[in-house]
């Protein structure tokens, strides 16, 4: 088969939705009880794109960065964190409820409401909207009183506000410097919607880069740079991404200035990381409510200040659903063939490699090979069926190369490699493969 003549990206989320579910990258938890809205389980194939995903944050933030450290927090953290932080009293979303179907509803997305199936003509008779805090609590311990509520945190950052008085003195870092975490963060979301994009459990990839207020200008620009970078790193089009600074009555409420990076899904343009000046908001108040000196005294001007902050706040599930809707790729091929290919970049794809025996009687030298694949790469081995069908399926998954071995191998030693996008083919000697696969999908090896 040779290269597509005509070719779609995606249009409608159905499609992918149902893919996820299909070919398990993302489907909905508890399937089995009718699921569970707002939770979503990743699947063998969404497992390792969100693990590439997170590999690649880590080691452009804190591995490559000699002024980051990483950190990995407990979930729940002492209460008043989250009186400290200000989400006890203004992370809140304004509801409404209908009188008639008794659906609730935000009352700032209302036109997204429909029509009420219980309402004269179908109008809904909403309540006045009311403030709801989306924060998820629960209890510590075994008693059930107001003493013991505490909550699962509803951003990953807080904990580092937390540490950073420890974290400083035992990395013996200088500001400016940041503190990175990635992890779950929990919001009760009114209205969990768009697959994944809505959830009400989901992970964040954080960084805190604490600064002199005098430099809180030149680092801010300096991280919407590298965030943007990154992004493009992921394969996402030019014209499907864009910067967008937040008006003045956009801000949360520890936030001086921020800049949505915003991605184009078929639903629209939407905030997949935030960039955030969040000044001295989070020290001050932590060493408030805590009665710690957070302030920082400078070795060589011996000035006592407490640093800025600088953030940038990444949704992992956002960027894995931006991910797949970008390598989505259905092609008409010559002949009048049609493909579904998921045309990930090598370093995020699920799988690198499939070995493909043409027959089960190759099934020797295939294990072997991909056996010694396994040791570099998450690997795939299929030897049923049709090789067209084949390699249909892994063109669904989105791996980059299918390595067959054929009934020649064992004369000239070789296997042929054939590239997801283009379908070409290619000999390459056994012992070559590795190396070969390695330098497409992970050009630092
Ligand atoms: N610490 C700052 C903070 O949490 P945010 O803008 O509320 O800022 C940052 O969240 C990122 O977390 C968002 O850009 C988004 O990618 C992700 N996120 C927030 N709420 C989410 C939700 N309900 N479901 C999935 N991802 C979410």
């Amino acid at each position: 088969m040779t290269a597509q003549s005509k070719s779609r990206s995606l249009e409608r989320m159905e499609d992918l939705v149902s893919l996820c579910a299909r070919r398990g990258f993302i489907f909905q938890s508890s399937e089995i009880y009718g699921g569970i809205n707002g939770f979503w389980d990743y699947g063998p194939l969404g497992t390792e794109l969100k693990s590439n995903l997170k590999s690649l944050w880590w080691q452009r933030i804190v591995r490559e960065r000699a002024d980051v450290e990483g950190i990995d927090s407990a979930i729940i953290a002492h209460p008043r964190t989250w009186e400290a932080s200000g989400h006890v009293e203004h992370f809140s979303d304004p509801m409404v409820d209908c009188r008639a179907c008794k659906k609730r509803f935000r009352a700032d997305q209302l036109d997204d409401a429909g029509s009420c199936r219980d309402g004269d003509d179908g109008k809904h008779d909403f309540t006045p909207p009311r403030n709801f805090n989306l924060m998820l609590r629960t209890h510590i311990g075994a008693s059930e009183d107001a003493g013991s509520i505490a909550y699962l945190r509803a951003e990953t950052c807080q904990p580092i506000f937390n540490d950073f008085k420890r974290v400083r003195e035992a990395s013996r870092q200088k500001i400016p410097f940041g503190i990175a975490q990635i992890g779950k963060a929990f919001r009760n979301e009114i209205n969990p919607r768009n697959f994944t994009f809505r959830s009400r459990e989901f992970e964040q990839a954080e960084l805190e880069y604490f600064c002199h207020p005098s430099e809180r200008e030149r680092w801010f620009a300096h991280w919407q740079q590298e965030r943007l970078r990154f992004h493009r790193d992921l394969g996402f089009d030019e014209e499907h991404l864009r910067t967008r600074p937040h008006g003045a009555d956009e801000l949360a409420h520890y936030a001086r200035a921020a800049v949505d990076v915003e991605f184009l899904f078929p639903f629209g343009w939407q905030e997949i990381e935030g960039v955030h000046d969040r000044g001295d908001w989070d020290l001050s108040r932590h060493g408030e409510y805590s009665g710690k000196d957070l302030a920082i005294t400078d070795p060589e001007t011996k000035e006592h200040y407490v640093p800025v902050v600088i953030e940038t706040s990444v949704g992992i599930d956002r960027t894995c659903l931006a991910i797949l809707v970008s390598a989505w790729c259905e092609e008409e091929l010559e002949g009048g063939d049609k493909r579904l290919v998921m045309r990930f970049p090598g370093a995020l794809a699920p799988i690198k490699a499939a070995v493909l025996p043409l027959s089960k009687k190759l099934a020797e030298p295939a294990q072997r090979l991909a056996q010694d694949l396994r040791r570099r790469f998450n690997v795939f081995y299929d030897d049923a069926g049709n090789i067209g069908r084949r390699y249909r399926r892994q063109d669904e998954a989105g791996t980059p190369f299918c390595v067959t071995i054929d009934f020649d191998t064992a004369d000239d030693g070789r296997a042929t490699v054939r590239d997801r996008d283009t379908m070409g083919q290619e000999r390459v000697p056994l012992e070559g493969v590795a190396a070969w696969v390695a330098e497409r999908v992970d050009p630092g090896s």
